[in-house]
């Protein structure tokens, strides 16, 4: 298993990790470039590489599996986990056939363990019976406190947070 920086050139990998994070095949969509105009989801992967973006891809023997990365949003056009302009939103996925077998798990260290050299704090969004849940809260994310909201399923995500001081 190989976990290495993520890089302009993955921003592909990231469109269709984003597509797993979100559910999108339940949604109706068939390919993540439909993404790209949804509201409030185009914007966790467009432009890859701008400033202040944070990023891993991990597979096995060479082929790309997953991607976990993370980006600053502004007030005007938050995510959906926002909490302020300081604190990055994480979003992560890994192709269905290669999940349970450690890589979710793999990324996720290696992007926290990046993060916290530049950031104070970062948030993700979460649906409330997603299992990755559980993964979380095992490196210390918490729910932030009135955060529950409806996401595009129709059903409750949370906001959680994992702060580094
Ligand atoms: C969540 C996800 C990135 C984890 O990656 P993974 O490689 O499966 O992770 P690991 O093998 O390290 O397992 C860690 C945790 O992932 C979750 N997980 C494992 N297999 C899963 C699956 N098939 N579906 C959803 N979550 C799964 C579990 O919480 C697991 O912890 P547990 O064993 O204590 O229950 C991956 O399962 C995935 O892409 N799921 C669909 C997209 C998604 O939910 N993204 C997160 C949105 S907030």
């Amino acid at each position: 298993m190989f976990v290495r920086p993520a890089e302009p050139a993955d921003e592909k990998l990231l469109w269709a990790m984003l597509y797993e994070a979100s559910y999108a095949r339940d949604q109706g969509m068939d390919s993540p470039d439909q993404l790209r105009d949804v509201p409030g989801l185009g914007h966790y992967v467009e432009g890859w590489g701008a400033a202040g973006d944070l990023g891993v891809v991990g597979g096995l023997d060479g082929v790309s599996l997953g991607a976990a990365w993370l980006r600053l949003f502004s007030a005007d056009d938050p995510a959906f986990g926002y909490v302020d302009a300081d604190t990055p939103e994480l979003a992560i996925g890994v192709a269905p056939e290669s999940r349970g077998t450690g890589l979710g798990t793999a990324l996720m260290t290696a992007l926290i363990d990046a993060a916290r050299k530049d950031y104070d704090a970062v948030c993700l969004s979460v649906r409330q019976d997603n299992p990755a849940l559980r993964l979380y809260q095992r490196l210390g994310f918490v729910a932030v406190d009135g955060s529950d909201k409806v996401n595009l399923a129709g059903t409750t995500s949370i906001t959680m947070i994992l702060r580094f001081r």
